[in-house]
């Protein structure tokens, strides 16, 4: 395990429109080297940066279409190396996004497996036999588009064929086995791509549709996570500082096959959405119906949350750690439901529970969702990903280009929230998120480790313990109280909140730390 990963807080970087230093338009390696300094002051040590890659674009980069070369858009090689230098030299560590499931159908291995005549490269997709054979299991076949005759299969949008590491139980000649050697190429190649970045300086991986490689898996995912315990093999060889942090949203399964971390996602049912997304969408995308427990007037119940985190994080406590997210480039913005105090207090405990936690940048500031029109395979995740805020100036500092050449257009509102603002404004969601950030670098009992205990939870009011400090929030909007048999010295509050002779008093809309 990593140690650097025992204190480490994440920022996720969307490249394209973090900072833009050339002045084209979209953002850059050079952009994110000069804002170096603004995230070590959030409280951030660490970097996600999405797909940087050379790619066509069509799924923003999640269609690689070389993976040891940088896109031309964001800078050379070269500059993403400076990156690393200049991350390091802050004591930050940067993770790069490895797509492993499939690649660009622009990708050089695609085009020779395309191809009539049999090559080195034949199996590195999966293919049927025959043109007019598709449809088995789930998976999503496209055929008519290659001059090899056969099917082949997609992991997400059409431009992204599957990646061949096998089938676990092949039913058909043309499954390979998990063994078979071209399946076991492909793992080579991955494996070559990994080590290809972290010789350069990259510091791991956020690891996409990480529970996706091996076709027909069962239900522990046996196929897909010998994959991964294989490259966890060499890392703890090889690379023993490099982290692996899964998007796979099931911690158990996650770690088991080798994760450091996983994150927990906004999917249907996850316990996290219940947090902070759990509403419905209208026609204009516009949340209604909101039962997140940071809505002050839902209808919102921590223990929604806890019946399915507290099973996952009593299995994986001593293996890895589990990722809590503000939000990330597929989500809504969290400020799309959630304002001012309820803001607060979801990072509150965001920031303040075990393992890893993860902010999407510009929700330090409370960046809003915007209506925009698809840009690159976005669709409705386009509006998380406008241009970062900076200040007043041209594009709200974010580019000098002429704005109908920006990447996606800035934030239109008068009252658009920038950094510049939110700096001078000591009652600002950035200085809340900064307190926070800084009360978990010094305090080692919020880290990444010490243990969680839950002392009181129902509905509104959630009461825990890390180690020598007891933490408690009321995201309701009436008081509430409860008894709790420990006396504690305030560390933080949000509000009103007291932990005195046995009882632990919160009024509405209020979080506390204590020191026991
Ligand atoms: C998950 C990524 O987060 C998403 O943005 C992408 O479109 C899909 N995987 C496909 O790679």
């Amino acid at each position: 395990m990593p140690q650097w990963l025992d204190d480490a807080v994440f920022y996720e970087i969307y490249p394209q429109t973090f900072y833009d230093a050339n002045g084209d338009g979209i953002g850059d390696f050079e952009g994110i080297i000069q804002k170096l300094d603004y995230i070590k002051d959030v409280g951030c040590n660490a970097l996600w940066l999405n797909p940087c890659f050379d790619s066509p674009f069509k799924d923003a980069g999640y269609d690689v279409r070389d993976y040891k070369k940088t896109a031309p858009r964001y800078g050379t090689n070269e500059d993403l190396k400076r990156l690393f230098t200049e991350a390091h030299a802050r004591n930050m560590h940067v993770l790069l996004d490895l797509v492993p499931g499939h690649t660009s159908e622009e990708h050089p291995w695609f085009l020779e497996s395309k191809k009539e005549a049999p090559n080195e490269f034949w199996n590195r997709y999966i293919w049927t036999d025959n043109w007019f054979r598709w449809g088995a299991g789930g998976l999503r076949f496209i055929t008519g588009e290659a001059p090899r005759n056969a099917s082949y299969i997609i992991n997400f949008f059409k431009c992204q064929p599957a990646l061949n590491y096998g089938f676990l139980n092949p039913t058909e000649s043309w499954q390979l086995p998990v063994n078979h050697p071209d399946a076991l190429a492909t793992r080579e190649a991955l494996k070559d791509v990994m080590r290809f970045w972290l010789d350069a300086g990259g510091d791991g991986f956020r690891v996409d549709m990480a529970d996706s490689l091996v076709k027909f898996d069962d239900e522990k995912k046996s196929g897909t996570s010998a994959v991964w315990k294989d490259v966890r093999a060499m890392l703890d060889r090889d690379y023993p500082e490099a982290a692996l942090v899964s998007e796979w949203s099931n911690p158990p399964l996650a770690l088991n096959a080798g994760f450091h971390m996983d994150f927990l996602l906004d999917h249907a049912n996850s316990g996290y959405r219940t947090l902070v997304r759990d509403y419905r969408l209208d026609g204009e995308l516009r949340p209604f119906n909101d039962n997140s427990f940071f809505k002050k007037d839902g209808n919102g119940d921590i223990q929604r949350f806890l019946d399915q985190y507290l099973p996952w994080y009593e299995t994986v406590k001593e293996t890895g750690y589990i990722s809590l997210i503000t939000g990330n480039h597929d989500t809504g913005r969290i400020s799309g439901n959630l304002s001012g105090r309820e803001l607060a207090l979801a990072y509150a405990l965001l920031f303040t529970m075990p393992g890893v936690p993860f902010l999407y940048y510009g929700d330090e500031i409370g960046m809003r969702y915007l209506y925009t029109p698809t840009k690159e395979g976005g669709y409705t995740r386009t509006g998380s990903r406008t241009p970062m805020q900076w200040n007043r100036g041209k594009n709200l500092g974010f580019s000098t280009a002429e704005p109908d050449k920006l990447y996606l257009p800035v934030d239109p509102g008068a009252d658009a929230p920038t950094v510049e603002e939110q700096r001078h404004d000591p009652n600002s969601l950035l200085n809340t998120v900064k307190a926070l950030l800084r009360l978990r670098r010094a305090e080692p009992d919020l880290q990444s480790k010490p243990n969680l205990e839950i002392l009181h939870a129902e509905k509104r009011l959630f009461v825990y313990r890390r180690s020598a400090l007891v933490l408690a929030v009321n995201s309701g909007s009436a008081a509430v109280e409860t008894a709790v048999s420990l006396t504690g010295t305030p560390v933080y509050a949000i509000g009103s909140c007291s932990l005195h002779e046995g009882r632990c008093r919160m009024e509405a809309q209020s979080f506390g730390i204590w020191k026991i």
